[in-house]
């Protein structure tokens, strides 16, 4: 039997929008990058092990790669788009780019989200609380000293 195609409701952004979908199960992922067009969010592993596709829901980060779009329906979703545009950035990616924290940049909209719903509840951590919030998004080219800096330095100007 065809799947019926299902209406989702989502904030995203501050916009409410309604994403059609045959499968509730989808991948929030999918949906944020295929239909809604915003490529903060990417695809790293796909398993909820990397941290690239973080996302905040009711300003909580989250793995969209594992999230059912059902368990997002009705509630704020918030990528890297709906942080900062490049008129006015966010004090997290002000920093990213003052301390040059980004190699090939594929972690690093992951690593943003992930500090800065970490930063919401501690503004001026330490470099031990940066290094354990973010001890399990993952970075290849192995950026992490300067990540650690451009988070202690964003919180520095909070
Ligand atoms: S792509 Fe989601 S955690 Fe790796
Ligand atoms: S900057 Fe390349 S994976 Fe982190």
């Amino acid at each position: 039997m065809t799947p019926r195609p299902q209406s989702v409701p989502l904030n995203v952004n501050g916009r409410n929008v309604s994403v059609q979908v045959d499968d509730p199960a989808l991948p929030l992922l999918y949906a944020l990058r295929g239909q809604l067009k915003l490529h903060g969010p990417r695809f790293g592993c796909g398993l909820g092990q990397c941290g690239a596709c973080t996302v905040h829901l009711e300003g909580a980060a989250v793995r969209s790669c594992v999230l059912p779009i059902a368990a997002a329906a009705g509630r704020r979703v918030v990528t890297l788009e709906g942080l900062g545009t490049p008129e006015k950035p966010h004090p997290l990616q002000q920093a990213f780019i003052d301390e040059q924290a980004v190699q090939c940049g594929y972690c690093i909209n992951g690593m943003i989200m992930q500090s800065a719903a970490f930063m919401s509840a501690n503004k001026h951590p330490t470099n031990e609380q940066i290094k354990q919030a973010l001890a399990n998004n993952l970075c290849r080219c192995g950026t992490h000293l300067r990540i650690v800096r451009a988070v202690k330095r964003a919180s520095s100007s909070a």
